[in-house]
């Protein structure tokens, strides 16, 4: 179904990017936070929205396991179907950044290739992509869902960081260092990005 549609014309509205950000006062982006399961994403992401939100920023959050319950729950955790899934999301936020809202994503998005073709999507500096750099030992010890263990025993297979590929992000604007016995506290990650968002001209 990806490029199949011909004879198709793009129409613009009057009301635009500009006038919606106006509105909100704020500037329209995709805060895209990457990292192995268990390393808490959908925790920062979270308490990111509620921290913007009582500052008056209007944010939606895309996390990737409650997608997988409706939008993407045809996707298995193969390397295309993750593809696909994050070429999915990458669309979706994007439409919202150019609503004006500051979208925050939390999803794996194991793949560079996959993260590059979604900060394409974005018009320059407004693709934000925060790695979340907790030691896999970390992630593995807090097991909050119980799937390492389970991928550990063999019963599920292409689990990532076991398994299957993690590729460190090398060209992210925010990196967050976990490390053993030392994490920062979910709030100060958050600060750490709002800092960033300040800093850019995000938050007007
Ligand atoms: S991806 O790689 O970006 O497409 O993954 P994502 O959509 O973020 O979904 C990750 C959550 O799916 C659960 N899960 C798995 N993760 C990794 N590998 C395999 N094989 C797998 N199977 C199920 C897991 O709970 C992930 O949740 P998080 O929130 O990341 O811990």
């Amino acid at each position: 179904t990806v490029g199949k549609s011909t004879n198709i014309l793009w129409h613009d509205c009057p009301i635009g990017q500009t006038e919606r950000q106006k509105l909100l006062n704020q500037k329209g982006c995709v805060v895209w936070i990457t990292g192995l399961s268990g390393s808490g994403k959908s925790t920062l992401a979270c308490t990111l929205s509620r921290e913007l939100h009582s500052r008056g920023h209007l944010t939606y959050v895309l996390d990737g396991d409650n997608l997988r319950h409706g939008l993407n729950k045809d996707l298995s955790f193969k390397a295309e179907d993750r593809a696909e899934n994050i070429r999915r999301v990458g669309e979706v936020a994007k439409l919202f950044a150019d609503a004006g809202l500051i979208c925050i994503t939390s999803l794996i998005s194991p793949y560079r290739s996959d993260r590059r073709a979604c900060r394409k999507l974005l018009p320059d500096s407004s693709f934000v992509e925060v790695f979340l750099n907790v030691p896999l030992e970390v992630c593995e010890e807090r097991d909050p869902k119980g799937l390492y263990k389970l991928a550990r025993a063999g019963k599920i297979k292409g689990f990532t960081g076991i398994d299957d590929p993690y590729e460190t992000p090398s060209d992210c604007e925010i990196v967050i260092q976990c490390n053993v016995g030392c994490c920062p506290s979910p709030k100060s990650m958050a600060d750490q990005v709002v800092s960033y968002l300040e800093a850019n001209g995000f938050l007007q």
